[in-house]
């Protein structure tokens, strides 16, 4: 799927890491059977920021959603729309974005979440786009926001040292004189469903004496890592392509942040200089939905996005679903 509409623009950026720093070497203390070199060697990641237990996705996503705003010059009044991309909601329903409008008071705003896991950002920009197309004026807080800790199975060593607790926030604006978004491609494959999902706790396998415990992540690793490399390589080489661009042209590659080896992988495929990947899922796992935005406003706030950079971003995750965007940045560093 392709239609490059143009005008918008990204006016704020935030972000928040809960407090919480654990390391490869305090979850072997904790009793998981692993090491620090088994996670680095495999995945690149260091360390990763847990919740605490009162602090559910919604508490997230407002604290990077205030930053976005103080960033923006904007009162959470000022805001007409909160899209929250996120798969560990604080409820069923209400909607996470709800109880975000209440903590932020955004009374202005009405609210919903998406759920694309973690390709669900990037899915977010395109609906947006689209939205502020038919609403001209119109400003939308897009957030990523995930407390994966909660759907992690500590017992299993394959997937709990890979995902970490996070929000990232955008302000987003329709109309201005950049060229918005020059190319966006999203695709999904439910047929691979089962290679990575909760299982249970949905309206499938409601929890039951017999279905309790079912309620966490489960993946098939190699299988996941073999599709997320494939299509994120693909797909930023087939955005690329589209627009006439070449890799060069590119400001900043902002991929979702699962594994330093995917990421190397898209590197390589396009031949960029480290310079031109933005990575830090050394320090944050893979915060899911979140790990999109919060990469994106730790690289506008390290000025490494000036005004007329073009930004890809790519995103792979459960569903199976996968989507990434080329656009142009707007605004100046945050103060
Ligand atoms: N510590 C130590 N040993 C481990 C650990 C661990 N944490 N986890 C697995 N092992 C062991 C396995 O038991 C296995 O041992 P065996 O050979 O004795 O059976 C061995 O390491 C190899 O296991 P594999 O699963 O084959 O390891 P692999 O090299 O495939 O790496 C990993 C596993 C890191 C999970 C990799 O498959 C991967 O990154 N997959 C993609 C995961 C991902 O990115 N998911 C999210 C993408 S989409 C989204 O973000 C939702």
């Amino acid at each position: 799927m392709s239609n490059p509409t143009p005008g918008i623009e990204i006016i704020g950026t935030g972000s928040y890491g809960p407090e919480n720093i654990v390391t490869n070497d305090d979850l072997v203390k904790l009793g998981v059977d692993t090491t620090d070199d088994w996670v680095v060697s495999r995945t690149g990641i260091k360390e990763r920021r847990l919740a605490a237990d009162d602090q559910a996705a919604s508490n997230l996503a407002s604290e990077a959603a205030r930053n976005a705003l103080q960033d923006a010059g904007l009162d959470a009044t000022d805001i007409d729309a909160i899209f929250v991309a996120t798969c560990t909601p604080d409820m069923w329903f209400p909607s996470t974005a709800c109880f975000v409008q209440d903590q932020i008071g955004a009374s202005n705003a009405f609210c919903m979440d998406l759920s694309a896991a973690c390709s669900g950002f990037v899915y977010g920009m395109e609906m947006v786009r689209h939205w502020l197309a038919g609403n001209p004026g119109k400003t939308v807080l897009l957030i990523g926001a995930e407390k994966t800790s909660s759907v992690v199975d500590w017992t299993d060593r394959t997937t709990c040292v890979l995902f970490g607790d996070g929000a990232g926030a955008v302000v987003v604006r329709g109309g201005g004189d950049r060229r918005g978004v020059l190319a966006c491609r999203l695709g999904s494959e439910g047929g691979l469903a089962d290679l990575l999902m909760i299982p249970g706790g949905g309206s499938r396998a409601p929890i039951t004496k017999d279905t309790v415990g079912t309620q966490v992540i489960k993946m098939s690793g190699r299988e996941v890592f073999r599709h997320a490399v494939t299509k994120m390589a693909n797909l930023t080489d087939n955005l690329i392509a589209e627009t006439g661009l070449k890799p060069d042209d590119i400001a900043l590659v902002i991929p979702h942040q699962a594994n330093m080896r995917i990421i190397a992988a898209i590197q390589d495929k396009l031949q960029l200089p480290d310079e031109k990947m933005y990575a830090n899922v050394d320090r944050f796992g893979n915060t899911s939905a979140a790990s999109v935005p919060i990469a994106m406003d730790e690289a506008a706030r390290a000025g490494r996005l000036q005004p007329g950079d073009l930004v890809l971003l790519v995103a792979f995750g459960a569903g199976f679903t996968w989507g990434g965007c080329i656009f142009e940045w707007s605004k100046d560093a945050p103060a």
